[in-house]
Protein backbone atom coordinates (compact mmCIF):
# COMPACT_ATOMS: atom_id res chain seq x y z
CA UNK A 1 0.00 0.00 0.00
CA UNK A 2 1.03 3.76 -0.82
CA UNK A 3 2.34 5.03 2.50
CA UNK A 4 2.01 8.59 2.84
CA UNK A 5 4.57 10.88 1.08
CA UNK A 6 7.93 11.54 2.40
CA UNK A 7 10.82 13.78 1.39
CA UNK A 8 14.41 13.24 1.06
CA UNK A 9 16.53 15.96 0.10
CA UNK A 10 19.57 15.00 -1.47
CA UNK A 11 22.37 16.86 0.28
CA UNK A 12 24.52 16.26 -3.20
CA UNK A 13 23.12 19.60 -3.89
CA UNK A 14 24.09 21.56 -0.32
CA UNK A 15 27.14 23.41 0.62
CA UNK A 16 29.64 20.65 1.04
CA UNK A 17 31.99 23.39 3.15
CA UNK A 18 29.28 23.33 5.79
CA UNK A 19 27.36 20.16 5.36
CA UNK A 20 25.96 19.74 9.09
CA UNK A 21 24.67 22.95 9.21
CA UNK A 22 22.83 22.44 5.67
CA UNK A 23 21.68 19.02 7.09
CA UNK A 24 20.42 20.81 10.31
CA UNK A 25 19.00 23.70 8.07
CA UNK A 26 16.92 20.65 5.80
CA UNK A 27 15.47 18.78 8.84
CA UNK A 28 14.57 22.22 10.72
CA UNK A 29 12.76 22.95 7.49
CA UNK A 30 10.87 19.51 7.06
CA UNK A 31 12.74 17.25 5.64
CA UNK A 32 11.52 13.47 6.44
CA UNK A 33 14.55 11.24 4.97
CA UNK A 34 18.21 12.77 4.19
CA UNK A 35 19.70 11.31 1.14
CA UNK A 36 23.33 10.65 0.91
CA UNK A 37 24.19 10.54 -2.45
CA UNK A 38 27.82 7.79 -2.15
CA UNK A 39 30.17 7.83 -5.51
CA UNK A 40 33.44 6.45 -6.20
CA UNK A 41 34.30 7.90 -9.31
CA UNK A 42 34.26 4.30 -10.90
CA UNK A 43 30.62 2.47 -11.02
CA UNK A 44 29.37 6.41 -11.62
CA UNK A 45 31.74 8.92 -13.10
CA UNK A 46 31.64 11.44 -9.83
CA UNK A 47 33.16 11.16 -6.42
CA UNK A 48 31.37 12.23 -3.48
CA UNK A 49 30.92 10.74 0.05
CA UNK A 50 32.26 8.17 2.40
CA UNK A 51 31.31 6.56 5.73
CA UNK A 52 33.66 9.10 7.56
CA UNK A 53 31.19 12.38 6.20
CA UNK A 54 27.87 10.02 7.13
CA UNK A 55 29.75 9.55 10.68
CA UNK A 56 30.14 13.25 10.87
CA UNK A 57 26.92 14.20 9.80
CA UNK A 58 25.37 11.48 12.21
CA UNK A 59 25.31 13.77 15.16
CA UNK A 60 23.20 16.77 12.85
CA UNK A 61 19.82 14.94 12.53
CA UNK A 62 17.66 12.29 14.09
CA UNK A 63 16.01 12.01 10.93
CA UNK A 64 16.45 8.74 8.64
CA UNK A 65 19.67 8.52 6.99
CA UNK A 66 18.93 6.84 3.39
CA UNK A 67 22.01 5.98 2.02
CA UNK A 68 22.17 5.56 -1.80
CA UNK A 69 25.25 3.63 -3.07
CA UNK A 70 27.03 4.05 -6.22
CA UNK A 71 29.97 2.29 -5.75
CA UNK A 72 31.23 -1.29 -6.75
CA UNK A 73 32.27 -3.78 -5.27
CA UNK A 74 29.38 -2.10 -2.39
CA UNK A 75 29.77 -5.09 0.12
CA UNK A 76 33.29 -4.28 1.22
CA UNK A 77 31.76 -1.24 2.34
CA UNK A 78 28.56 -1.97 3.94
CA UNK A 79 29.39 -2.54 7.44
CA UNK A 80 31.04 1.09 7.39
CA UNK A 81 27.83 2.81 6.54
CA UNK A 82 25.86 0.26 9.21
CA UNK A 83 28.29 1.91 12.00
CA UNK A 84 28.71 5.24 10.35
CA UNK A 85 25.02 5.68 11.10
CA UNK A 86 23.37 4.79 7.61
CA UNK A 87 19.68 3.65 8.66
CA UNK A 88 18.56 2.39 4.99
CA UNK A 89 21.47 1.38 2.60
CA UNK A 90 20.44 0.70 -1.03
CA UNK A 91 22.70 -0.85 -3.66
CA UNK A 92 22.31 -1.24 -7.27
CA UNK A 93 22.28 -4.85 -8.86
CA UNK A 94 24.94 -4.06 -11.21
CA UNK A 95 27.33 -3.46 -8.19
CA UNK A 96 27.61 -7.04 -7.98
CA UNK A 97 28.27 -10.38 -7.77
CA UNK A 98 25.33 -11.21 -5.52
CA UNK A 99 22.68 -8.63 -4.94
CA UNK A 100 20.89 -11.41 -3.21
CA UNK A 101 23.72 -11.79 -0.40
CA UNK A 102 24.37 -8.07 -0.24
CA UNK A 103 20.56 -7.78 0.85
CA UNK A 104 21.09 -10.36 3.51
CA UNK A 105 24.27 -8.57 4.86
CA UNK A 106 22.60 -4.93 5.03
CA UNK A 107 19.54 -6.52 7.10
CA UNK A 108 22.03 -8.88 9.57
CA UNK A 109 23.86 -5.31 10.37
CA UNK A 110 20.26 -4.09 11.36
CA UNK A 111 19.83 -1.79 8.64
CA UNK A 112 16.73 -1.79 5.97
CA UNK A 113 18.10 -2.40 2.68
CA UNK A 114 17.15 -0.84 -0.77
CA UNK A 115 17.59 -2.14 -4.40
CA UNK A 116 18.01 0.74 -6.86
CA UNK A 117 16.78 0.37 -10.54
CA UNK A 118 18.55 2.48 -12.98
CA UNK A 119 16.59 3.54 -16.28
CA UNK A 120 17.52 0.78 -17.98
CA UNK A 121 17.34 -1.84 -15.53
CA UNK A 122 14.11 -4.08 -16.09
CA UNK A 123 11.94 -4.62 -12.69
CA UNK A 124 12.79 -8.16 -12.93
CA UNK A 125 16.24 -7.48 -11.51
CA UNK A 126 14.21 -6.79 -8.25
CA UNK A 127 11.68 -9.18 -8.02
CA UNK A 128 13.44 -12.61 -6.80
CA UNK A 129 14.04 -10.37 -4.02
CA UNK A 130 11.20 -8.79 -3.03
CA UNK A 131 11.24 -10.34 0.21
CA UNK A 132 14.58 -9.15 1.40
CA UNK A 133 13.55 -5.71 0.33
CA UNK A 134 12.83 -2.33 2.35
CA UNK A 135 13.20 -0.01 -0.13
CA UNK A 136 12.93 -0.12 -4.26
CA UNK A 137 14.56 3.07 -5.77
CA UNK A 138 13.58 3.99 -9.13
CA UNK A 139 16.53 6.22 -10.84
CA UNK A 140 14.87 8.95 -12.98
CA UNK A 141 18.18 9.96 -14.19
CA UNK A 142 21.30 8.26 -14.89
CA UNK A 143 22.92 8.67 -11.17
CA UNK A 144 26.02 10.28 -11.08
CA UNK A 145 24.94 14.07 -10.96
CA UNK A 146 22.09 16.32 -9.38
CA UNK A 147 20.80 18.79 -11.82
CA UNK A 148 19.60 16.16 -14.74
CA UNK A 149 15.94 16.24 -16.24
CA UNK A 150 13.39 13.80 -15.38
CA UNK A 151 13.54 11.04 -17.65
CA UNK A 152 9.69 10.02 -18.24
CA UNK A 153 9.84 6.46 -19.49
CA UNK A 154 10.18 5.77 -15.64
CA UNK A 155 6.67 6.65 -14.87
CA UNK A 156 5.24 3.25 -16.17
CA UNK A 157 7.79 1.86 -14.06
CA UNK A 158 6.46 3.23 -11.16
CA UNK A 159 3.45 2.03 -11.46
CA UNK A 160 4.46 -1.78 -12.46
CA UNK A 161 6.63 -1.25 -9.11
CA UNK A 162 3.71 -0.02 -7.22
CA UNK A 163 1.28 -3.28 -8.65
CA UNK A 164 4.33 -5.42 -7.45
CA UNK A 165 4.98 -4.14 -3.94
CA UNK A 166 1.01 -4.18 -3.38
CA UNK A 167 1.21 -8.10 -4.40
CA UNK A 168 3.66 -8.59 -1.48
CA UNK A 169 1.34 -7.53 1.24
CA UNK A 170 4.49 -6.25 3.07
CA UNK A 171 5.64 -2.39 3.47
CA UNK A 172 8.46 -1.17 1.09
CA UNK A 173 9.24 2.10 -0.27
CA UNK A 174 8.93 3.26 -3.39
CA UNK A 175 11.11 5.76 -3.70
CA UNK A 176 11.99 8.07 -7.25
CA UNK A 177 15.44 10.04 -7.73
CA UNK A 178 16.51 12.54 -9.92
CA UNK A 179 14.85 15.39 -12.01
CA UNK A 180 12.01 15.67 -9.24
CA UNK A 181 10.52 18.98 -8.70
CA UNK A 182 6.85 20.20 -7.85
CA UNK A 183 5.81 19.02 -11.14
CA UNK A 184 7.33 15.55 -11.46
CA UNK A 185 6.72 14.81 -8.09
CA UNK A 186 2.80 14.99 -8.97
CA UNK A 187 3.24 12.67 -11.76
CA UNK A 188 5.48 10.08 -9.13
CA UNK A 189 2.95 10.35 -6.26
CA UNK A 190 0.12 9.57 -9.19
CA UNK A 191 2.27 6.63 -10.08
CA UNK A 192 2.42 5.43 -6.80
CA UNK A 193 5.61 6.60 -4.90
CA UNK A 194 6.17 7.54 -1.36
CA UNK A 195 9.26 8.65 -1.25
CA UNK A 196 10.54 11.71 -3.41
CA UNK A 197 14.48 12.33 -3.57
CA UNK A 198 14.90 16.07 -4.78
CA UNK A 199 18.36 17.53 -4.81
CA UNK A 200 17.95 21.20 -6.88
CA UNK A 201 14.62 21.23 -6.10
CA UNK A 202 15.56 21.27 -2.15
CA UNK A 203 18.59 23.23 -2.18
CA UNK A 204 17.67 26.09 -4.92
CA UNK A 205 17.97 29.75 -3.68
CA UNK A 206 19.74 29.01 0.11
CA UNK A 207 18.74 28.45 3.22
CA UNK A 208 15.97 30.74 3.56
CA UNK A 209 13.66 28.98 0.98
CA UNK A 210 14.49 25.32 1.90
CA UNK A 211 11.08 25.03 3.77
CA UNK A 212 8.92 26.66 0.80
CA UNK A 213 10.92 24.42 -1.41
CA UNK A 214 10.14 21.33 0.56
CA UNK A 215 6.41 22.37 0.91
CA UNK A 216 6.23 22.83 -2.35
CA UNK A 217 6.96 19.14 -3.12
CA UNK A 218 4.96 17.93 -0.49
CA UNK A 219 2.07 19.99 -2.28
CA UNK A 220 2.30 18.06 -5.34
CA UNK A 221 0.32 14.64 -2.94
C1 LIG B 1 22.03 11.20 -8.80
C2 LIG B 1 21.66 11.14 -7.35
C3 LIG B 1 20.51 11.99 -6.98
C4 LIG B 1 20.69 13.46 -7.24
C5 LIG B 1 19.35 14.07 -7.47
O1 LIG B 1 22.96 10.19 -9.06
O2 LIG B 1 21.34 9.82 -6.99
O3 LIG B 1 20.16 11.76 -5.62
O4 LIG B 1 21.31 14.13 -6.19
O5 LIG B 1 19.51 15.40 -7.81
P1 LIG B 1 18.35 16.25 -8.48
O6 LIG B 1 17.19 16.23 -7.56
O7 LIG B 1 18.97 17.60 -8.63
O8 LIG B 1 18.04 15.61 -9.80
ZN1 LIG C 1 20.48 9.39 -4.95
Amino acid sequence: MQQPVRIAPSILSADFAKLGEEVRAIDAAGADYIHIDVMDGHFVPNITIGPAVVKALRPHSAKTFDAHLMIAPADPYLEAFAEAGADIISVHPEAGPHLHRTLQTIRGLGRKAGVVLNPATPIAAVEPVMDLVDLILVMSVNPGFGGQSFIDSQVPKIERLRALIDATGRTIDLEVDGGVNAQTARRCIDAGADVLVAGSATFAGGPDAYADNIRRLRGAC
